[in-house]
Parts: C-alpha cells; structure tokens; sequence
C-alpha cells in the first residue's frame, strides 16, 4: 500500500447519493417495515454497488498516474463492466478478464448483455477458463500489465483473490456510516454477498456509525460456512487499511443460503419468487445472479420466524441490471 490514506483516496463516481425509500406494499405483505437503498441507481451505467467500490480502487489508480485499469471477472461480470465505464470517464483505457464460471452457459449469454455492453465500451477483452482459479485468474492479469508496462502504457490492476486489500469495501464502509448518520434504528440489513467486499464493508461502517443492525449477507456464490470465513478475511484485512474497521467484529458476521442453489450465476426457484414478488409489488427489478438472491432472504427469513414481526429491515439493490438480458432464456422460461 502506498502512505496515501486509503479512506481519502477515491475517485468520484457516484455523483449524488442514492435514495433510501419504504416499499410500503411488501412491507404490509409481510408484517414488516421493509426499505430499500438503491444502488443499482448509482454511477456509472446500470449502476450497482461496483460504483462505490471503483471508487476506491480508481483513486489509487489515478494516484500512480495509471493510463490502464486490468480487471477480471465472470463472463456476466458487473464488476467488470462497471470498471470498464468508470475508467473510462475517467480517461484510462480498460482491460477485463472474462473466467468461466458459470457452467452450461451458450453462445448468447457470452455475447448478450454486460459482454455486449464491454464491446460497445470498447475494452480489450480476453478470456480465462477457469472460474474457481482466482490467483491463476490474478496472475493472467499481471502477466498482461506486465505485457503493458514493456510497451511504454502504466497499467493499474484490481485484483480478485481474497489475499489483497480490500479497497472496495472501504465504499460500503463509507455507505454503512451515511445510513446509520440518518437512520441508525434498523434491525436487519440484508445484503448480498459475493467477494464478501460489500457486505464486510457495510457492517464495518454500519457499526462504527453506532448502528446495532444485523447484517445478513446472502450467500450468492459459495456456502454459508466458506462464505463466513471470507468474511472474517475480507474483514480483518480491512482493519488494516482503516481502524474505521475495528467496530466490527467476527462475531456480527451473519450469512444465509437459502437462495444460492443451483448455484453462482444460476437461476433457481427461490430467486425467481423473489423476483416476481419485487417486481409485481413494487415495480422495482432484480437480477438473477445477485439481487433475486439476497432479495429471497427477506420472505424467507420472516416466514421462519428470524426476522420477527414488525422489524425495521432495509435491503441494499446492488444493482446488476444489465445481466437480466444476458439471462433471458432463463428469465422466458420462468416467466
Ligand atoms: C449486482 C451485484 N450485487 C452484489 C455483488 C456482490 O458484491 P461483493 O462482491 O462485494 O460481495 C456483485 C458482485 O459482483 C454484483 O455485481
């Protein structure tokens, strides 16, 4: 890390801050007092919780002069797709890595939506064959900045494996503050959770605002056990970067699972129910791979009972819209 306060170097990208609102129909649905923070309303393109994270990581970016951001990511990749937009609009050029981890998957879901958005972008595109491998998919990064840096351009590269800092979470970390500034009484915070950067970061920041909500990260790419154990990672390495972090503990890190099978990037019939049920009630979109998923936690949290009648429960909309067309076999066949 350079000495620069990791907190203070950022990139703007989001522009204005992203409403907080009731969702008073499927609130009175459920018997709870349910809101929703719209982050798939943020930044860049299709938004997404991307946005704040990029923040962070372009920061640092442009405080080595970078003329090049490397990233890399799943063929659907929002991540990827949002860092292509951002660095753009902020002058660099991009380079993203497409891994293979959703299995099965045809010809259209590797041309259609978040890729097709890349290819209007104008982002060099290369391809990994591995989803599972994140330091195989790391090193192909850093084997083409390498590639870069002979040939005269200052490549910045993200990395995705668990074992580097965590910029991105300081975003959700300076998130989590701001909704405990205005509004420290929730009682549940549902999330999804992937790298585990937005749902660490949220907690950290929500804690150190002096919010006492439980956190729920629903678990969108692996199982709640491994996906507890990320968290404890993600989040001690985040300690490093900020005593911000130090609010939070190992012990508030709460996950469910519930949604996840079949499994990462696929379309399950949990997801769908709570897709219907958001779009029908309050005209509001998820995605298949991310907010369908973390979205499920709500219903079926209330109907066991964990989450008790009346509570105050907001949801985080990451975003991810753009993948809804690059799942529409899936999405035709559920709907
Ligand atoms: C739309 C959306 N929501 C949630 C997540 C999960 O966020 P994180 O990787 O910070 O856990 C992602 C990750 O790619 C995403 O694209």
């Amino acid at each position: 890390m350079s000495s620069l306060d990791p907190l203070a170097c950022r990139a703007s990208l989001l522009h204005e801050e992203t409403p907080l609102h009731p969702l008073p129909a499927i609130s009175e649905l459920l018997g709870i007092d349910l809101h929703i923070k719209r982050d798939d309303l943020c930044g860049a393109p299709f938004g997404g919780n991307k946005t704040r994270q990029l923040e962070h990581y372009l920061g640092a970016a442009q405080a080595q002069d970078a003329d090049t951001v490397l990233i890399t990511g799943a063929v659907q990749s929002n991540f990827v797709r949002t860092a292509a937009a951002a660095a753009m609009s902020l002058g660099m050029q991009a380079v993203v890595q497409l891994e293979d981890r959703v299995p099965d998957v045809d010809a259209f879901y590797r041309r259609s939506g978040n890729v097709l958005l890349l290819r209007v972008l104008g982002a060099e595109i290369m391809h990994y064959p591995d989803g599972e491998d994140e330091a195989g998919a790391d090193a192909a990064l850093r084997a083409r900045a390498e590639e870069l840096h002979l040939a005269g351009r200052r490549p910045y590269v993200i990395p995705l494996a668990v074992d580097n800092p965590p910029l991105g979470a300081l975003g959700y970390l300076r998130s989590g503050l701001q909704i405990a500034g205005e509004d420290a009484a929730f009682d549940y915070v549902i999330v999804a959770s992937g790298s585990g950067a937005t749902h660490a970061g949220l907690l950290a920041g929500l804690r150190a605002g002096g919010s006492a909500a439980q956190v729920i990260g629903s678990c969108v790419r692996r199982a709640a056990d491994p996906q507890r154990a990320r968290l404890a990672e993600v989040l001690r390495r985040l300690r490093d970067l900020t005593e911000a972090a130090n609010a939070a503990s190992d012990a508030d890190i709460a996950v469910w699972d519930g949604a996840l099978t079949p499994g990462y990037g696929r379309l399950g019939p949990v997801a769908t129910d709570a897709m219907q049920l958001m779009a029908r009630q309050e005209g509001i979109l998820l995605d298949p791979v991310y907010t369908a998923k973390a979205f499920a936690a709500i219903p079926a949290l209330v109907g066991t009972g964990k989450i008790e009648p009346g509570s105050r429960v907001l949801f985080v909309h990451t975003g991810g819209l753009a993948a809804l067309f690059g799942y529409q076999n899936d999405l035709e066949t559920a709907f």
